[in-house]
């Protein structure tokens, strides 16, 4: 559907400035939900707020947002740099995860701290019945590969992480516009493409087949 990640965010850009961030949050994630939350700005902040809490981030420590920079995959930073690394739904796009994790791991100083949280796939044993949903979800959002969580782990280990926690925060996640695909037909791509992913998105959260986790890997 897209050329390239650049292409469906060039597209994009406009859908995700009027129904995701604003200028005081700027940021382009699902957000985490409670029975507190009243928009998606609280949202975001409310996800923000648990990758600080989890990676321990204090005032003076040097801190990577993996997704809001240069490409993740070859930076010009020193090995051993920062203390905690970042990727907020961004480090779906790295393939192949395992090269693009060992920058990451390079970048990172020893007991640095790397926080992603992403949508993963579920690995059940039925995902035959899915895949179809699931090539579209890929396409849609531009994704070259869509893994499951312990893929996700395995190339983290590979690429020399250790103390790996794995959380799921679906419960906290929830999906909104997918209506608009009904408005966007296959006429306009972005709209179309964005409200058939959080369509799918949906899909694969209730149907079980789709996850959302924060994963703490240590280097
Ligand atoms: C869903 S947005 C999330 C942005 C941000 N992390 C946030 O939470 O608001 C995904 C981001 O991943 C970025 N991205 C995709 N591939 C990348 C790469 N190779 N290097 C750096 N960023 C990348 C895109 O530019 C996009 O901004």
């Amino acid at each position: 559907m897209w050329d390239s990640v650049a292409d469906y965010y060039k597209s994009s850009q406009w859908l995700y400035r009027l129904f995701i961030y604003n200028k005081d949050t700027l940021g382009m994630h699902f957000g985490f939900w409670d029975v507190h939350t009243k928009n998606r700005q609280q949202a975001i902040l409310n996800e923000n707020d648990e990758i600080i809490r989890l990676a321990g981030i204090k005032k003076g420590m040097v801190v990577l947002d993996a997704g809001c920079t240069q490409d993740f995959g070859k930076t010009n930073f020193a090995n051993d740099y920062f203390d905690v690394i970042f990727g907020i739904e961004s480090l779906c796009y790295a393939s192949p995860k395992t090269n693009i994790l060992k920058e990451l791991h390079r970048i990172l100083k020893p007991g640095g701290i790397l926080i992603i949280a992403d949508g993963y796939l579920k690995g059940k044993s039925n995902m035959n019945l899915f895949q179809k949903d699931i090539e579209d979800f890929k396409s849609a959002f531009a994704l070259k590969e869509f893994v499951t969580g312990g893929e996700m782990v395995a190339s983290l280990k590979k690429a020399g992480f250790s103390a790996i926690q794995s959380n799921s925060y679906l419960n906290r996640v929830k999906t909104v516009l997918y209506w608009l695909v009904k408005l966007g037909g296959s006429f306009f791509r972005p709209i179309y493409a964005n409200s058939l992913a959080l369509e799918l998105a949906c899909k694969g959260a209730s149907q079980g087949f789709m996850d959302y986790l924060v994963i703490k890997a240590v280097k």
